[in-house]
């Protein structure tokens, strides 16, 4: 890990009901500035779990930071403000009804005038390929017009943090290419929730495996955390 760490997991477990059994347990590992990691793992060994605990949408035991902010309920707001988080399903985060309203409602909200936000919206939806879609109606589009719209928006405020979960599910392979190399271009630290270890490997070195809620490998060999997949 380089510099200070953007997130930080000593010691995380989490249970969904208490007394019942963790859905993760003691997770620890850290993330430095700009470092990126990919978070593989089957169904249900936690990955999406690790990142809503991230951002205080689900508890945890141990400690948590994000970009020096002990991760709870007094700092889970301000956590949210410093942190792009694509939800795996885009419907979740998209709040407007036109695509460009959207993306630039971040910005606005964190005090930029109008014509700067929707400058900088218009920049990020192109920066994603898909700038064709600004005053499309978001119930228009494909699932994986949602995925890029909605992730335009986790990026537009330039967070020091994105978590993103399953950001490939319904991208074709041009989409994948593309959206590896927007993500390569962008200076913030990754943690990356997905199966797709072909497309993590081209902007990640680090893949860190869970395996039922515990990390079952943490370094840069994609074939240990291949086999450790069964794949
Ligand atoms: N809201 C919830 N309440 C209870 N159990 C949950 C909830 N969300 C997820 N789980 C359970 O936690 C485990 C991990 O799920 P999840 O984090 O979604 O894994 P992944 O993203 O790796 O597929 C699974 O056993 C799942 O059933
Ligand atoms: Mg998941």
């Amino acid at each position: 890990m380089s510099g200070p760490r953007v997130l930080g997991f000593d010691g995380v477990t989490v249970r969904y009901q208490p007394g019942s059994v963790p859905v993760l347990t003691g997770v620890t590992f850290a993330l430095g500035q700009a470092e990126r990691a990919a978070l593989v793992g089957l169904n249900g060994s936690g990955k999406t779990t690790l990142l809503l605990a991230a951002v205080g949408l689900v508890g945890h035991d141990g400690l948590i930071e994000v970009d020096g902010l002990q991760v709870g309920r007094r700092t889970a707001a301000e956590v949210r403000r410093r942190t792009g988080f694509l939800f795996n399903a885009p419907e979740d985060q998209i709040l407007f009804p036109q695509v460009i309203e959207d993306v630039a409602f971040g910005p606005m909200r964190q005090g930029e005038p109008r014509d700067a936000a929707y400058r900088g919206a218009a920049e990020m939806l192109d920066r994603m390929g898909v700038s064709g879609l600004a005053r499309h109606p978001v119930q228009h589009l494909s699932h994986g017009q949602k995925q890029r719209v909605a992730l335009a928006g986790a990026l537009v405020n330039q967070p020091p943090l994105l978590l993103l979960d399953e950001p490939t599910s319904s991208l074709d392979p041009p989409g994948r290419r593309a959206l590896a190399r927007v993500l390569d271009g962008f200076g913030a630290a990754m943690l990356v929730a997905t199966h797709d270890l072909e497309f993590a490997g081209r902007f990640c070195r680090r893949f860190l495996v869970l395996d039922a809620g515990r990390i079952a490998y943490d370094g840069p060999d994609r074939l240990a955390a291949e086999r450790l997949l069964g794949s």
